[in-house]
């Protein structure tokens, strides 16, 4: 099966009210333990790369290691960029053959923000490519202001509705109090339900996609802590938050730090426990095995994308 786009999958996940896991990828075993997980749960699944996964790993690699998994397995898969940062990075793309797109415009004013993505998506439906932006800020690791404390970083749903007829996106990333990386909460985790039920009223035909969606795997940072990592106070979405947004009309989940963190908690586990271990596939193949059950989880009980491919 050729890689699809999220339109059908997006649609299905909107009238049977469930989320799509998006999975951030950068090598061979994260493909593979995503992939493998995706078909064991039947669920349709999309894999992204960011501009550095692309510097890091290279597209041909990225996209061949999809093609890979396509022959050994039959299901739904997107081939997506995450947080495409300029219109030459998403047209590389959509030239090279992914499905869907993210212009990420959320650092710049409104309307230039509404200018930029609707160049990208003139391009991308040209070539019958679908593109999600984003429209609000999340909270960055190295923001002094937490987005929770600030109401202003949030998106604002009349907004959302113009920014959506003006643009002609396919599905919009708002911000509803997640941010990126392991550290999301200083206390306890909240997100604003509220807003997401606005937006959803303005604009009940588009896909929300929430980004900074990692839980932040307690059992995998208590793995990387214990065998010599340091993370202290690390904190993510809870599941139960997750799943309700996915039953309240987000319709992707992005989720990339809770995979590193089961990589890095396979690895340290492993070469702690017999440091003669130089074979990588011995601590890779552990760190590949976390991930596979990080994910199934996810889709099984958190997201609810179990056999909807
Ligand atoms: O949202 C960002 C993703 O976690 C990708 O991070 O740019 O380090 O690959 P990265
Ligand atoms: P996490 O850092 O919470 O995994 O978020 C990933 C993400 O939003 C990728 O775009
Ligand atoms: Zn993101």
């Amino acid at each position: 099966m050729p890689f699809v786009t999220t339109k059908d999958m997006f649609e299905k996940s909107m009238k049977e009210k469930f989320a799509i896991g998006a999975f951030n990828i950068n090598n061979m075993e994260f493909v593979q333990a995503i992939m493998d997980a995706a078909a064991k749960e039947h669920s349709p699944v999309i894999l992204q790369t960011s501009a550095s996964a692309i510097k890091y790993a290279r597209i041909p690699y990225l996209k061949k290691m999809i093609e890979a998994g396509l022959e050994e397995h039959d299901i739904p898969v997107v081939l997506h960029l995450d947080h495409g940062p300029d219109f030459e990075t998403c047209k590389l793309c959509v030239d090279s053959g992914y499905t869907s797109v993210m212009f990420d415009g959320s650092k710049y004013d409104f309307e230039t923000n509404v200018k930029l993505t609707k160049e990208v998506v003139d391009y991308a439906h040209a070539h019958g490519v679908v593109v999600e932006a984003e429209l609000g800020k999340l909270a960055g690791i190295e923001d002094d202001v937490h987005v929770a404390e600030d109401d202003a970083m949030f998106t604002d749903p009349d907004q959302a509705k113009e920014f959506v007829e003006r643009t002609g996106c396919d599905s919009l990333a708002i911000a509803i109090g997640t941010s990126h990386g392991a550290y999301k909460f200083k206390g306890e985790a909240k997100l604003r339900f509220d807003i997401l039920a606005k937006v959803k009223e303005k604009i009940p035909n588009t896909p929300i996609v929430l980004h900074g969606a990692s839980t932040v795997v307690p059992e995998l940072v208590a793995i990387c802590n214990k065998y010599g990592g340091s993370l202290p106070g690390a904190k993510g979405v809870p599941d139960e938050m997750l799943h309700q947004a996915s039953i309240s009309g987000v319709s992707k989940v992005n989720v990339d730090t809770d995979l590193r963190l089961a990589m890095t908690a396979g690895i340290r586990e492993t070469m702690s426990e017999d440091p003669t271990i130089f074979d990588p596939r011995k601590y890779l193949g552990k760190g590949r095995e976390l991930i596979e059950e990080t994910v199934a989880h996810k889709m099984r009980d958190v997201f609810g994308s179990s056999n909807k491919a």
